[in-house]
């Protein structure tokens, strides 16, 4: 194993690289490069002409940078991505977005991510914001918790979660994740590992603002790519699956079909796949953390 693979093992490699139809000379674009997994293999396929831009918001990715004058790091969220792209006068012949956490991340106590270790409440990719988990946890209003908790963890019991917070609150102040395990364990629901998982999850995507910043990069990137170029984009739990089918379909966020019968068409995208690509049972088997992956592909038109 490299020290990538350490970092984090990548998923659906050789489906995102057969799915970009990499063109030698062309510019290419990694909106989540993590380990670098699948950029290095990008790389493979472009020649000494060809560029990628890569994207990560966590400092750390950087140490996985190769010394290859045809990458050029930013260290941004990567709704901006479009931007970048005007300002680097560039337009992209391909976009691969791999959502969510790296198993570096996940598995580095410190980060706060899991539920597995104890460290404070943190969750930031990105640690020159100011939002944790802990602050979360001691400010947002029980109206506040129980929508994210409902929302982005589909959590059962929301509500009388979000009340035993707020009321724990006016005694204690959330720092650490055992701290909070404790304090909410006469609550939890079915089989704990998956219900803390599903709290985790809804306080990471709101830490993080996952789902709006992948509702403006999907909004925006198809403006930089070029005719026939490809959208790739990998996700890990239903929530992020239905805004990219959406967007990949229908170019909208909206489900209503009146909503979308007053939308102009002015497609952008065609959408290349209808089913995602999963991964193999094999893949599935060698590492386990795809077992939730979904690929999703669309063109420029
Ligand atoms: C699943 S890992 C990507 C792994 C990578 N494809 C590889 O092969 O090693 C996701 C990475 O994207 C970054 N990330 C997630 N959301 C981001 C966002 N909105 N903007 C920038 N980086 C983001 C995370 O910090 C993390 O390092």
């Amino acid at each position: 194993m490299d020290s990538n693979t350490f970092y984090h093992q990548s998923v659906l490699l050789h489906e995102c690289i057969n799915q970009l139809k990499i063109i030698p000379d062309g510019n290419y674009l990694d909106a989540t490069f993590g380990g670098g997994g699948h950029s290095k293999e990008i790389l493979k396929h472009l020649s000494p002409k060809g560029k990628l831009i890569v994207f990560d918001q966590d400092e750390d990715a950087k140490r996985n940078l190769p010394n290859d004058n045809r990458v050029t790091f930013i260290q941004e969220n990567f709704r901006y991505a479009a931007r970048f792209a005007r300002l680097y006068r560039m337009k992209l012949d391909g976009v691969l977005a791999d959502l969510g956490v790296s198993s570096y991340q996940f598995d580095t106590a410190e980060r706060g991510f899991s539920i597995r270790f104890n460290a404070e409440l943190d969750m930031r990719m990105d640690n020159r914001q100011s939002l944790t988990a802990a602050k979360i946890l001691n400010t947002y209003s029980e109206k506040q918790l129980s929508t994210l908790f409902e929302q982005y963890g589909e959590v059962t019991n929301a509500k009388t979660l979000a009340k035993l917070i707020t009321s724990l609150r006016t005694k204690m102040e959330f720092k650490t994740i055992n701290e909070f395990k404790q304090a909410i364990d006469g609550l939890i629901y079915g089989n704990p590992q998956k219900y803390l998982a599903q709290v985790f999850q809804a306080l990471r995507i709101e830490v993080n603002d996952e789902l709006n910043a992948l509702k403006e990069f999907l909004a925006s990137i198809s403006t930089s790519l070029n005719t026939n170029g490809r959208l790739c984009i990998i996700t890990f739990h239903s929530l992020e699956d239905r805004l990219v089918k959406q967007w990949m379909k229908n170019e909208s966020f909206e489900q209503s079909e009146m909503q979308l019968l007053t939308k102009p068409i002015s497609k952008q995208l065609k959408q290349i796949l209808k089913k995602p690509i999963l991964p193999s049972e094999q893949e599935q088997k060698q590492n386990p953390r795809s077992r939730s992956a979904k690929l999703r592909v669309a063109e420029k038109i």
